[in-house]
């Protein structure tokens, strides 16, 4: 698929994925997509671990499992639908967000975004210069037929999951991006309106553009 507008629309959180493997051309191509993003200062600190060891990403899931069970599971069960959102699509992400989470491992390769911060805490500001790269990586991966989600879950036990992937001094992880055939199909994303989100020149003023 070409058209930018019509990937834009349909690349979803896909949490279903097979374990078939996904040809390195294509890793390479969604590598290359990410490395297209602007970052500050034209730095490029980003780097990118091309994550297919089994026991290593086992050892991740485990951590992301544990933020499921203490925080995001619990979280899912009390809150109520997000914007654009209604509770019979709302208990579906749960489903597919309890799937991912005892499957992460199975994702046959994982882009694991990681930026070298030297001496730096990460930061919103860090951030800003690598999450451009993974939208620009997730819109690939969907040109490209491939699923994906954006995932940061991991961060919860940030130093230990860092840890287990190996991660030098300086350099910290930013999101997963498990890759794989995904099993559903692509839909529409669905999301607030616009109207809820956009003011014209005054806060709270709505934008009638
Ligand atoms: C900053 C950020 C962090 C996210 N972390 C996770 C995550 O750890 N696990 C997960 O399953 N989804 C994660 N998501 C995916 C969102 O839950 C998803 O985009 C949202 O549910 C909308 O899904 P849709 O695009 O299929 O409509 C994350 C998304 C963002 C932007």
């Amino acid at each position: 698929m070409h058209d930018l507008f019509e990937i834009m629309r349909t690349t979803r959180a896909m949490r279903r994925l097979k374990p078939d493997p996904v040809p390195e051309p294509m890793i390479r191509q969604i590598l290359e997509a990410g490395t297209c993003a602007p970052s500050g200062g034209n730095y490029q600190k980003w780097r990118f671990l091309v994550l297919k060891d089994p026991a290593v990403k086992q050892a991740v899931q485990v951590l992301y499992k544990r933020a499921y069970d203490e925080v995001i599971g619990p979280r899912y069960a009390t809150s109520a639908p997000p914007p654009g959102s209604d509770p019979a699509k709302y208990a579906r992400q749960h489903a597919a967000v309890e799937y991912l989470t005892e499957h992460f491992h199975e994702a046959p390769v994982w882009i694991v975004v990681c930026q070298d911060d030297g001496n730096a805490a990460p930061s919103r500001m860090a951030g800003a210069s690598v999450y451009p790269a993974v939208q620009n990586m997730l819109l690939a991966a969907r040109a490209l037929g491939l699923g994906s989600t954006l995932t940061t879950r991991h961060m919860m036990f940030a130093k230990e999951a860092d840890a287990a992937m190996g991660l030098p001094d300086g350099v910290h992880s930013y999101a997963i991006l498990p890759i794989g055939w995904p099993m559903g199909k692509f839909g529409p994303v669905g999301r607030g309106k616009l109207e809820d989100v956009v003011f014209a020149d005054r806060w709270g003023v709505p934008y009638a553009g």
